[in-house]
C-alpha cells in the first residue's frame, strides 16, 4: 500500500468515528427494554381502594400537640386529642404526567375528642369535648423516579391540607363557658390539625411506600444457575391513563456482571383495558437461554439403567459392528448418552406462538467401570420446541413441547443414514426423559416485578412479532398495611416523628 494513502485514510476513519459518537451515546442511553410493565387507570382504581384504607388508618393516628393558654382569668389546657371518626367520601387517585401520582381527598370530615381542663377564678372544670373538622381537603402528589440501583422510588412528595371549618359540640349547663373557650381554642385546633395532616401522610408516603417498593425484585435469583435483572432503564412514564415502566429484563448467570446487548425489538403495549400489562421480548428469553448455557446447565447424562431398555437394544444393534471392532471385551459395558447444547438455544416469538430452537451434541459411548470410555458416536441434534407461556400468581412460566427433532452425523452422510432408525426412539427419549425435567424447571417460573401482596388474575397471553404481552387484573392477596408492616424499615416513630409533642400556643 502506498504510504501516503495511510494518512488521509486514518483521518477519514477518525472523522467517521467522531460522527458516530453522538449516535453511540444515544444508543447507550436509550437502551431497549427486555420487559415492560403498564399499570392502567383501572389498575390504579384498585390501588386507590387499598390506598384509601391506608390513609384512613394514618389519619386516625394523627397526633396533635396539647394546647395551653390563658385569657385574662381564664386558663385552659387541651390534651389527648384523638381522632374518633373519619369520613373520606370524595377521594381520587390519578396519574399526572410526566412522573406523578396525585391523591386528592375533598370535603372530608374528621371527628375529634379531647380532654379539657379549665380554670376560671376559683371555678375548676375537667372533662372531654367532642369536636369536628369539616371540609377537609388534602392534596398529595407523589413523584415517581428511578433510583441509582434502578429501582422505582417515590422521590418527592408534596402535600397541602386545609380545614374549612371547625365545630365544637357543647351541651349542659356550662355551655356559655365552653362557647367562650371555643372562640379561641377551635381556631388553634384547626391550625394544628391542618399542620399535622401532611406530616402524617409524608412519612408513610416516603418511607413506607418506598419500603413496599423495595419488595419488588431488582436483581433476583431465579434458581441455582441464573438470576434476573429487573432494573429500570429510565424514570417511569406517566400519561393521563397509564404508567409505563421499562425494565432491562435480562438474565445472567451468577458471577457474571456483563450486559448482553439487546438487539431485539422492544415490546410495545398499546392496550389500556386491563389493570396491568406485562410485555417481554425475545431478548428476555434469549438472555435466559444464554445464561443457562454459560452456567453449563444445558447438558444431561443418561447412564446405564437410565437408558430405556428398547432404546438400549436398538443402540447396541446399531453400533454392534463398531463395538466389536473397537473393543470386543467391553461389549456388555453400560451405555452412556451425553446430550449437551452446542450453542445457546434461540427463541422466536411470532403471532402464531413462541418457539425455541436447540442445537445439541449427543455423544453415545460405552462406559465400562474399569476402562476408559469408548465413544460410539457423536451426533448433532436439532430440535424445535414450542413454548406456552403463562402466568401463575406473579410468576411467568413456560411449558415446553418438543415439535421437531432431527439427528445427523457431522462425519458423513452415510452415517446419517445409518442413524435414521434412531430418530424415533431418541425423540421418545427426549419427550419422556428430558422434556419433563426441563418443564419441571420452567414451571417454577420467573417473578414479575410487582410489589409483594399484588397478584395477577384472569391473565391473557398474546403473541406478537418479537414479543409477548400478558394482560391481567390485579388483586391484593395481602393488605397494603400487612406488607408494609412486614418490611417496616424501623419501628414507626409515630408520636416522636412530629415536632415536640409538648406545648403549642393557640394561634387564631
Ligand atoms: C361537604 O360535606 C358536607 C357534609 O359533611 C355537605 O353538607 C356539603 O354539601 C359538602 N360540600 C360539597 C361541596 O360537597
Ligand atoms: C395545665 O397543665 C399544667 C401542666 O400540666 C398545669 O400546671 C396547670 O395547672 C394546668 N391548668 C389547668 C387549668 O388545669
Ligand atoms: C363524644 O363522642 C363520643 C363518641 O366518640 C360519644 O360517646 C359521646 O357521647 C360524645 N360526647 C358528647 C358530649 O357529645
Ligand atoms: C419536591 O418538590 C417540591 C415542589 O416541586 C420542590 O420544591 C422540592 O424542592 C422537592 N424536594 C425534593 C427533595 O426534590
Ligand atoms: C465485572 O466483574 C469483574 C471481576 O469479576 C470486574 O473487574 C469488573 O469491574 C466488573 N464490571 C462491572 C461493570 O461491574
Ligand atoms: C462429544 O464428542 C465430541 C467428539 O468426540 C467431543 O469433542 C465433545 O467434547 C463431546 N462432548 C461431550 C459433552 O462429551
Amino acid at each position: 500500500m502506498p504510504s501516503h494513502a495511510k494518512g488521509p485514510g486514518r483521518r477519514a476513519m477518525v472523522a467517521c468515528s467522531l460522527l458516530m459518537l453522538p449516535w453511540l451515546v444515544a444508543a447507550v442511553t436509550a437502551a431497549v427494554p427486555g420487559c415492560k410493565i403498564r399499570i392502567t387507570a383501572k389498575g390504579l382504581e384498585l390501588v386507590k381502594q387499598e390506598g384509601l384504607r391506608f390513609v384512613e388508618q394514618e389519619l386516625e393516628h394523627i397526633s396533635i400537640p396539647d394546647l395551653h393558654g390563658k385569657e385574662g382569668q381564664f386558663h385552659y389546657n387541651i390534651s389527648g386529642v384523638r381522632v374518633t371518626e373519619l369520613q373520606l367520601a370524595l377521594s381520587n387517585l390519578h396519574f399526572q404526567p410526566q412522573q406523578h401520582l396525585a391523591f386528592n381527598i375533598k370535603n372530608a370530615s374528621i371527628s375529634l375528642r379531647f380532654r379539657r381542663q379549665l380554670l376560671y377564678w376559683f371555678f375548676y372544670d375537667v372533662g372531654f369535648i367532642n369536636a369536628s373538622a369539616e371540609g377537609v381537603n388534602i392534596r398529595t402528589v407523589l413523584k415517581l423516579s428511578m433510583d441509582k440501583a434502578g429501582r422505582l422510588k417515590i422521590s418527592n412528595i408534596t402535600c397541602s391540607a386545609s380545614v374549612a371549618k371547625m365545630q365544637t359540640a357543647f351541651t349542659g349547663t356550662l355551655r356559655k363557658v365552653y362557647e367562650f373557650l371555643s372562640t379561641f381554642v377551635t381556631p388553634g385546633l384547626r391550625f394544628l390539625l391542618n399542620r399535622q395532616i401532611c406530616p402524617a401522610l409524608n412519612y408513610p408516603g416516603l418511607v413506607q411506600l418506598n419500603a413496599l417498593l423495595d419488595t419488588v425484585p431488582v436483581r433476583n435469583q431465579v434458581d441455582e444457575y441464573v438470576s434476573i435483572d429487573y432494573s429500570l432503564l429510565s424514570d417511569p412514564i406517566v400519561s393521563l391513563d397509564t404508567l409505563d415502566l421499562d425494565f432491562k429484563g435480562m438474565f445472567y448467570h451468577h458471577g457474571s456482571n456483563e450486559t448482553q446487548v439487546n438487539q431485539a425489538v422492544a415490546p410495545v403495549i398499546k392496550e389500556t383495558e386491563r389493570m396491568v400489562y406485562v410485555a417481554v421480548s425475545e431478548y428476555f428469553f434469549n438472555s435466559a437461554m444464554d445464561a443457562y448455557f454459560r452456567a453449563g446447565a444445558l447438558s444431561m447424562e443418561i447412564v446405564g439403567e437410565e437408558v430405556p431398555k428398547d432404546l438400549e437394544v436398538l443402540l447396541r444393534a446399531t453400533f454392534f459392528a463398531s463395538i466389536l471392532m473397537l473393543s470386543p471385551a467391553v461389549v456388555d459395558a453400560p451405555l452412556k448418552l451425553v446430550l449437551q447444547a452446542s450453542s445457546p438455544p434461540a427463541c422466536t416469538i411470532r403471532p402464531s406462538g413462541t418457539f425455541v430452537s436447540v442445537n445439541a451434541i449427543l455423544n453415545i459411548s460405552l462406559a465400562p467401570t474399569d476402562h476408559p470410555e469408548i465413544q460410539l458416536s457423536s451426533m448433532t441434534m436439532e430440535a424445535k420446541l414450542s413454548a406456552k407461556v403463562s402466568v401463575r400468581g406473579k410468576a411467568l412460566q413456560a411449558q415446553l413441547d418438543l415439535r421437531r427433532f432431527r439427528i445427523y452425523s457431522k462425519q458423513s452422510a452415510l452415517e446419517s443414514l445409518a442413524l435414521f432408525p434412531l430418530q424415533t426412539p431418541l425423540k421418545t427419549l427426549l419427550q419422556l426423559g428430558i422434556m419433563p425435567i426441563l418443564n419441571e424447571r420452567t414451571k417454577k417460573g420467573v417473578p414479575i416485578p410487582l410489589p409483594e401482596g399484588m397478584d395477577f388474575t384472569k391473565e391473557v397471553v398474546t403473541s406478537h412479532a418479537g414479543f409477548l404481552t400478558v394482560g391481567a387484573d390485579l388483586h391484593f392477596s395481602k393488605g397494603l398495611r400487612e406488607v408494609i408492616e412486614k418490611y417496616q424499615p424501623d419501628p414507626r416513630p409515630r408520636a416522636s416523628r412530629l415536632q415536640s409533642p409538648g406545648t403549642a400556643t393557640a394561634v387564631p
